[in-house]
């Protein structure tokens, strides 16, 4: 059987396109001293990892230890054993991505070199192949990135960085190089700079038969009329306009036809593209689609996701040269930053811009994280290891994730793996905290790669917005700006970020947006005719009161963690956080157990927060124990890493109930997103959940604070006002009530004249919007309230519906309030009483002695999975039921209760 399949597969291929997919070829690594087995996709660290020669790069100091690694050139070889030598063909070679620098032979003859690993290269090599009188071998010999990008440096012009510091190898000049920026080491992630065929590479042999190759692929679906960041007509029917990118020679008068499906296979349609245009590489046409054929596509928790399958197929009269496949979604989603109307200020908006996502034409509070780099080595991120993050995002009630740059520009896997699951991708170019070289040389190199990623995956309904980098803007705005007489670096950065980036994405789709910077003060106005489209606003602001940016703000002084005034008033949150410890799980994975302690030489070598090879007078070693200090500070005289990961969800909590509060206020927030989801080795970072999967306490609270409807109560300890406050990013409004309980520590309610009375308030809260529901001074009203013994419990229970499936239904949320901090509370022993449900994997835990603050349950290495709740607070004689879940997610089994 299996023998016959492979017989059919190979006729079916031979008959379609000749296509030799390399990653199925016995590939040969060789370095400077070493020969082993190598493989496609692959880097060489984890070829000679697979082969013994080296350790876990990740593990204790391996990242230093491997430098050798990264400092040699590293070559990868195979013979084409199948290659058709006869003279009907054209042969190409084909890579998606090579990292990075590569001098490429084939049958003995020099193809070509790279320097871009974030585009497609493709080489023909017809003659070549033609005339191979050797064995067709192939081979690609890569350069270490790091000597090469120093030299580079040392021979172009010096470039102002105000984060590379002392330029040493590893470090110096990123910003000189398409790579991966954080393989240079970032304050979450070591320094490892791995080479080799990242992405697949085939080779494909064209013959009269099938005279054309499609190498990439734009569909654009867009409503009539749509321009980019505008909100557009929802009336309107769709657009779908396709452009393929094809290699070798389209016969004259080609026509392109369209087939959709649903996902179930259902017919949709069937018809020739209109307004086709031929030229030498690319074919394009479009059609005009009735929306009364198709559903629109939602993110998780506004709807549903229903993905239609379209096949391109390229005619010649009647008989189809070429033909692709592309999942794709029907909807629109714009960053809206036009001004504030009248009618919003009339709603107590302030004046300004607006910066917030409308999906199909509905405003909606984005919730959500920052993605990073899954792994150091993008070729081991597998469909389980997204899926299984994917899943956690889900279930954590987050909509939005941020693709943060510099990683790498994701796959379009992962986007079909988000499209499934409804997560809205906020996607950036590959540029961060630099100035970026603007000589022509790397221009182009930006302009194809920019060109190659906004064609390549445009078509998924889950990109949600382009962005030039990140924090570019800010940066530029508070070192190098001058507007009375810009500058190079004004000049330059105007050049890449507001003109050819740009113009790569409004030149190729109309239904995506785009920003220059992840920060971004918006703009003055829009002209689509301009060289320079979004006239930037930067300082040219109408003055005090009026709010026009999102915010990304650090502040590592633990004692302002709870001071609600210094948190920043935005529009949006785009990055803010704290650091806290992986749990001992992951560093018992990471380093040796005589290492387990805090201020370990691995921990120590492993926290990169301040970034290794930062100021000149100060060691790694010494810029690492001062962020270290910082979580010491944060939870003195606590036990080490839960403690700090409570601290980071405390205040993490904190800030979000902030930014959700701030919907209901002049700066009408309409977004965060925490800095940062996952991590790519045992670190002391920002994450919210561990390399290996393991969810921190920041993301059981972070799952708990992005519910659609939320209680919290918020503490101005100038002035002793306390609020209690109802937020709900539901699209109509809920009604219900929010019940305060008032208790000391060990849960007997408060008593007595002059304390805080427990009640019971109605609510109503409107879409999208945040209500005060309480409000009381505990200086003034309360003279002899003893803060160290008093707690709040603020029990919300509201009847609202689901967003367009309408369905009715209770939402319910539990928050404590403790005025004064834990460390100097009255805590009792709550007498925590933890059952089992036999033959399940469900869990009661009951508090029979007192109010139990952070009720953590541990699940044991190894396991993937997680708990319904945790780091969850339980008033005395209440019970939590948590269900420990190893499977991916099933919503039924999500729902709790205390029975078996
Ligand atoms: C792969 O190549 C090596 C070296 O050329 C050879 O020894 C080995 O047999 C090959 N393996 C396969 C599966 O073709
Ligand atoms: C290869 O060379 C590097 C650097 O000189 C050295 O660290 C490594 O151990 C060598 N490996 C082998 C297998 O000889
Ligand atoms: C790296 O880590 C492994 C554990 O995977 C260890 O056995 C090895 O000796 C370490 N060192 C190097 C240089 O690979
Ligand atoms: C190392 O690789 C680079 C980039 O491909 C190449 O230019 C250089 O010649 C190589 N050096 C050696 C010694 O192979
Ligand atoms: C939020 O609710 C308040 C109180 O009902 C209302 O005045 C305000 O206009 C609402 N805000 C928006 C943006 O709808
Ligand atoms: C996927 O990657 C994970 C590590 O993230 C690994 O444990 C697992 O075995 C991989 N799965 C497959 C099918 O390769
Ligand atoms: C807290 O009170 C002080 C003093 O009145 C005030 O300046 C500050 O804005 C308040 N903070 C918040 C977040 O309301
Ligand atoms: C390094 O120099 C800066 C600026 O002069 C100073 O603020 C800092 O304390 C110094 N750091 C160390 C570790 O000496």
């Amino acid at each position: 059987m299996k023998t016959l399949s492979y017989i059919l597969l190979l006729a079916r291929a031979a008959v379609s396109q000749n296509v030799i997919d390399l990653g199925n070829k016995n590939w040969t690594l060789t370095g400077p001293n070493i020969t082993v087995p190598g493989s496609a996709p692959s880097q060489a660290h984890l070829d000679l990892f697979a082969a013994g020669v080296i350790g876990d790069p990740l593990y204790g100091e391996n990242d230093t230890e491997l430098l050798w690694v990264q400092r040699s050139n590293w070559t990868y070889s195979t013979v084409i054993s199948n290659l058709g030598q006869t003279e009907d063909f054209s042969t190409w070679l084909i890579f998606d991505g090579l990292d990075t620098f590569a001098s490429i032979e084939f049958c003995n003859q020099f193809i070509g070199n790279t320097d871009n690993q974030f585009r497609q290269w493709y080489f023909d090599v017809t003659d070549i192949a033609r005339s191979c009188k050797d064995e067709p071998k192939l081979s690609l010999n890569f350069g270490s990135a790091t000597k090469i990008v120093k030299e580079i440096a040392e021979n172009g012009d010096p470039l102002l960085n105000s984060a590379d510091g002392a330029p040493t190898e590893e470090f110096c000049c990123k910003e000189y190089m398409r790579k991966e920026q954080s393989d240079f080491g970032w304050d979450w992630a070591p320094k490892i700079a791995p080479a080799g065929i990242w992405q697949p590479a085939r080779v494909v042999q064209l013959d009269s038969a099938s005279p054309v190759y499609v190498r990439n692929a734009l569909i654009d679906i867009f409503r009539k009329g749509q321009m980019n960041n505008i909100p557009p007509d929802q009336s309107q029917p769709w657009i779908f306009n396709v452009s393929l990118d094809y290699l070798g020679t389209l016969p004259r008068e080609s026509s392109l036809h369209v087939f959709l499906d649903d996902a179930r296979g259902k017919f949709i349609l069937d018809r020739p593209l209109e307004n086709t245009y031929q030229s030498t590489n690319t074919i394009e046409g479009s059609i005009t689609i009735d929306p009364k054929l198709v559903d629109l596509w939602w993110p998780i928790g506004l709807g549903s996701q229903p993905l239609y399958k379209a096949t391109i197929k390229i005619l010649h009269g009647e008989k189809t040269i070429s033909e692709i496949n592309r999942r794709v979604g029907f909807r629109t989603v714009v960053l809206n930053l036009l001004p504030v109307t009248e009618e919003q200020q009339a709603q107590g908006i302030a004046p300004g811009s607006n910066f917030h996502f409308e999906v199909n034409g509905h405003e909606f509070y984005a919730k959500g994280s920052n993605l990073v780099p899954p792994d150091v080595f993008w070729p081991r991120v597998n469909e389980t290891k997204i899926r299984n993050l994917f899943e956690a995002v889900v279930v954590g009630n987050q909509n939005m994730l941020r693709v943060w740059s510099s990683g790498a520009y994701l796959p379009s896997w992962i986007y079909d793996i988000a499209d499934e699951m409804g997560i809205f991708l906020w996607s950036e170019f590959e540029f961060s905290d630099a100035e970026y070289p603007a000589n022509s040389s790397y221009l182009a190199q930006y302009e194809e790669e920019a060109t190659y990623q906004v064609r390549r995956v445009n078509h998924h309904p889950s990109l949600a917005l382009w962005v030039g980098g990140n924090e570019l803007e800010q940066i530029m705005l508070s070192y190098f700006f001058d507007p009375e007489s810009p500058g190079t670096l004004l000049r330059e950065y105007e050049h890449i970020f507001l003109e050819l980036l740009i113009g790569a994405v409004y030149s190729n789709t109309k239904s995506i947006g785009y920003i220059p910077s992840s920060t971004y003060n918006g703009f003055l106005s829009l002209n689509f005719s301009s060289t320079m489209p979004q006239l930037p606003r930067y300082h040219n602001t109408s003055g005090p009161g009026y709010i026009y940016a999102d915010t990304d703000t650090y502040n590592y002084d633990a004692s302002q963690a709870f001071n609600l005034s210094s948190y920043p008033i935005g529009r949006f949150a785009t990055e803010f956080g704290f650091i806290s410890m992986p749990s001992v799980y992951s560093w018992k994975q990471a380093i040796p157990y005589d290492q387990l302690f805090m201020s370990s030489d691995m921990v120590i070598h492993h926290n990169r927060h301040y970034p290794f090879g930062g100021p000149a007078n100060a060691t790694d070693r010494e810029l690492s124990v001062l962020g270290l200090e910082e979580m010491t500070a944060a939870v003195q005289n606590c036990a080490w890493c839960w403690t700090t990961q409570v601290f980071q969800a405390d205040y993490y909590t904190s800030e979000l109930a902030f930014y959700r509060r701030g919907s209901g206020m002049p700066q009408r927030n309409l977004g965060s997103l925490y800095w940062q989801l996952e991590d790519l080795w045992a670190a002391p970072t920002w994450s919210s959940i561990e390399p290996d999967g393991r969810w921190k306490v920041l993301f059981y609270r972070a799952k708990d604070i992005f519910q659609p409807v939320i209680g919290h109560s918020f503490y101005n300890s100038t002035t002793g006002d306390l609020e209690a406050w109802v937020m709900s990013d539901l699209w109509s409004p809920v009604s219900g009530t929010a019940k305060l309980s008032w208790m000391d520590w060990s849960g007997k309610p408060l008593s007595g004249s002059n304390k805080p009375i427990s009640k019971t308030i109605p609510f109503t809260v409107g879409a999208i919007n945040s209500t005060r529901v309480f409000k009381t001074n505990l200086l003034r009203d309360y003279i002899d309230l003893d803060f160290s013994n008093s707690l709040l419990r603020v029990d919300i229970s509201g009847d609202g519906v689901t967003p367009n499936e309408s369905q009715k239904k209770t939402y319910e949320h539990i928050s404590f309030f403790h005025p004064e901090s834990l460390g100097k509370a009255k805590i009792q022993d709550p007498k925590i009483r933890v059952s089992h449900f036999a033959g399940a994997h469900n869990f009661r835990v009951e508090a029979k002695g007192g109010v139990a603050a952070w009720v953590w349950l541990d699940h044991p290495l190894g396991v993937q999975g997680y708990f319904s709740d945790n780091g969850f607070w339980l008033a005395r004689g209440k019970q939590e039921c948590p269900i420990y879940s190893q499977e991916r997610l099933d919503k039924r089994r999500m729902g709790g209760g205390c029975s078996s």
